[in-house]
């Protein structure tokens, strides 16, 4: 399976730190942000990331990251989404280097703190076609995509929607089968001229084929100011809590 980071977007509601760096090098408390999606797939089992990133400065991503050794991937690769068009979009990009593998997805600003999915990741990786979506939680789904559920299924899936009929949220990470090229070339732009992720979820779920699990742990969307405070001081205390595991053993 491979790894897609999608670090693409302007950052706009980062802005004036957005005219510093790209939103994925902002520190989240000790590291450059994007540092924190890279390691949870490491710890997954990925050795092969496809960084999709855009803006003026993404070059600095190169100059960071590196060739992913540090990370101890086997080979990072990066493009350049030259058009804000979506998340769909932007994965579309993703097509040649998947090679016909699964791909585990990730949004750059989607930073989870304390969770072990690598498990799922695994049992995706070795089951049969289909996608799953990780859910959480939240006290404001309206925010986000959302999800009902029986079980590990879902049952339906809709963009911020007004009044939601759960409060959970779809995380920014997504396993999705080889044929997800295939749909995202299907999808329209919705009303805010974006391929949306939530659109290609619901071709799955037309299918049959859209599960989810719930995410363990602290999840944040860290692309406003209040939630990259937030998102520091989640990843603060995962470090210590990781310290005093490392010190009892
Ligand atoms: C995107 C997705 C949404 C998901 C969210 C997670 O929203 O469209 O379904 O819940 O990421 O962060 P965006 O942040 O692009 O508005």
């Amino acid at each position: 399976m491979k790894g897609v980071i999608l670090a693409g977007g302007n950052g706009t509601r980062l802005m004036p730190l957005t005219s510093v760096t790209n939103k994925s090098l902002l520190p989240v408390y000790d590291r450059p942000m994007i540092f924190h999606p890279i390691q949870m797939m490491v710890d997954s089992g990925i050795e092969e990331i496809l960084i999709v990133t855009s803006g003026k400065t993404a070059g600095e991503m190169v100059r960071v990251l590196g060739d992913g050794s540090q990370f101890g991937l086997k080979r990072l690769y990066f493009t350049l989404q030259e058009k804000a068009g979506g998340i769909a979009h932007a994965l579309a990009l993703a097509e040649q280097f998947a090679e016909g593998d699964k791909v585990f997805v990730v949004l750059g600003d989607n930073l989870v703190f304390g969770a072990d999915i690598s498990h799922e990741v695994r049992r995706f990786a070795n089951s049969g076609p289909g996608a799953k979506v990780f859910l959480k939680p939240v006290p404001d789904p309206e925010r986000f995509g959302v999800a009902t559920v029986d079980g590990t299924r879902i049952v339906s899936i809709e963009e911020k929607p007004r009044q939601p009929k759960s409060n959970l949220a779809v995380t920014g990470l997504y396993l999705f089968d080889e044929t997800v090229f295939c749909k995202i070339a299907t999808l329209k732009p919705s009303a805010r001229g974006e391929l949306e992720v939530t659109d290609l979820n619901k071709l799955y779920l037309r299918e049959g084929r859209l599960r989810c699990a719930m995410l363990d742990g602290d999840w944040i969307d860290a692309g406003t100011f209040d939630s990259l405070v937030e998102a520091s001081r989640m990843a603060q205390q995962a470090a210590v809590s990781q310290n005093r595991l490392a010190v009892a053993a």
